[in-house]
């Protein structure tokens, strides 16, 4: 049986006004009727899945418990952060409380905020890496790169990948490059995008941690052992938890691994990052219109009235983003939508 791994701490600042410090992306329907957060714990869910095991904040956990009642899926565990210390810390915690049960488990860890559309291809996938992962990998989903991307990890294949059926070694992993060497990347071919998912065993995933982590072991070995239960959450121990280093999975470990491998992914997956990756995702004819939107001689462009009641409109539009909450509304150049995170920095406090 593989755990799933349910990654959402993160505030996705990026996707404002929709996505708020109290409420972020990943709870909210962003595509079809179901939150990304739900569409992923139904897509780590099977007869080869245990039930999910969690790790959230504070302030998320009874939206996570109402949002997986919905979807019909029991909660192995949620595991409560003190605060944010960025992924390494959350896929540790996990590992610690599964190691104290069983330390061959294989863990599937997973972002909650992608939209990976068919299901079957995926799961197939993870099979395909099972064994790997059995054998001592930390194996990774590769997704064929279109752009120079700079907000993703890259991973560079030893070898051509045979017949796509089973993971190929990895002889690098590069997260977040500058577009220099993104675009270097692109070019040289041989390089994926990391899909943000990994599988391994608790075992591998705790050594590879002793071995490059071993102040964020002690921390978070502190942290799990002194944990208490609330209400069926799983409470880290705050003062160990805040010894920890604060940095994501991908920099502490990944980049560092030696026994790294992919599995090629190529049946759709986008990280709903930002504005403009939503508009690839949903637009038709260059326009993404959701609630009363309309569009007058409009090229791609994405108009969302995220309120009853509220019309919006945009007349001869090109490369724009329009989002209407109750309470702001954003507009910006499709190509800025990065800096939708600045915009939140300098409202920081009135959110
Ligand atoms: N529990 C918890 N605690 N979850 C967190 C935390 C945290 O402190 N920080 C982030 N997460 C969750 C986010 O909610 C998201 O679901 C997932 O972990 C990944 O975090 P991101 O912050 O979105 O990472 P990223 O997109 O910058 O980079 C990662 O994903 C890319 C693909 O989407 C990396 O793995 C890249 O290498 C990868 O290409
Ligand atoms: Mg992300």
């Amino acid at each position: 049986m593989i755990t799933p791994v349910l990654l959402c701490g993160g505030s996705g600042t990026r996707l404002w006004p929709l996505s708020r410090k109290s409420y972020p992306k990943q709870f909210s329907p962003l595509i079809g009727q179901e939150s990304l957060f739900q569409a992923s714990a139904k897509r780590l869910h099977g007869d080869a899945y245990t039930n999910p095991l969690v790790v959230t904040a504070n302030d998320f956990r009874f939206i996570v418990t109402e949002q997986l009642a919905d979807t019909g899926i029991d909660p192995g565990a949620i595991l409560i952060e003190p605060s944010p210390r960025d992924t390494g810390p959350a896929v540790l915690a996990a590992a610690v409380h599964l190691a104290q049960k069983d330390a061959d488990t294989l863990m599937l860890v997973a972002p909650s905020d992608h939209v990976v559309p068919d299901t079957v291809a995926f799961q197939a996938a993870v099979d395909t890496a099972v064994p790997a992962a059995r054998g001592g990998q930390l194996v990774t989903f590769g997704i064929t790169p279109d752009r120079p991307e700079t907000g993703y990890g890259y991973l560079e294949l030893a070898q051509e990948p045979g017949d796509g059926s089973g993971p190929v070694a990895l002889s690098g992993f590069i997260e977040k490059p500058n577009v220099e060497r993104a675009t270097e990347m692109m070019a040289k071919g041989r390089f994926l995008w990391n899909a943000g998912i990994f599988l391994f065993s608790v075992k591998s995933i705790l050594s590879a941690f002793a071995e490059y982590q071993p102040e964020m072991l002690t921390a978070v070995q502190e942290a799990v052992a002194g944990a208490h239960p609330d209400l069926g959450f799983v409470r880290l121990a705050q003062d160990a938890w805040e010894q920890s280093p604060k940095i994501s999975i991908d920099y502490a470990v990944m980049e560092k691994a030696k026994n790294l491998s992919v599995v090629p992914f190529g049946a759709g997956w986008s990280d709903l990052g930002d504005w403009a990756s939503v508009w690839r995702e949903t637009a038709e004819n260059g326009l993404s219109l959701t609630g009363a939107a309309t569009a007058i001689d409009c090229e791609n462009s994405m108009l969302r009235s995220e309120t009853e009641g509220l019309a919006i409109v945009g007349i001869g539009l090109e490369d724009i983003i329009a989002v209407a909450m109750p309470d702001a509304v954003l507009v910006a150049h499709k190509d800025r939508a990065q800096d939708v995170k600045k915009a939140v920095d300098e409202l920081k406090g009135k959110d």
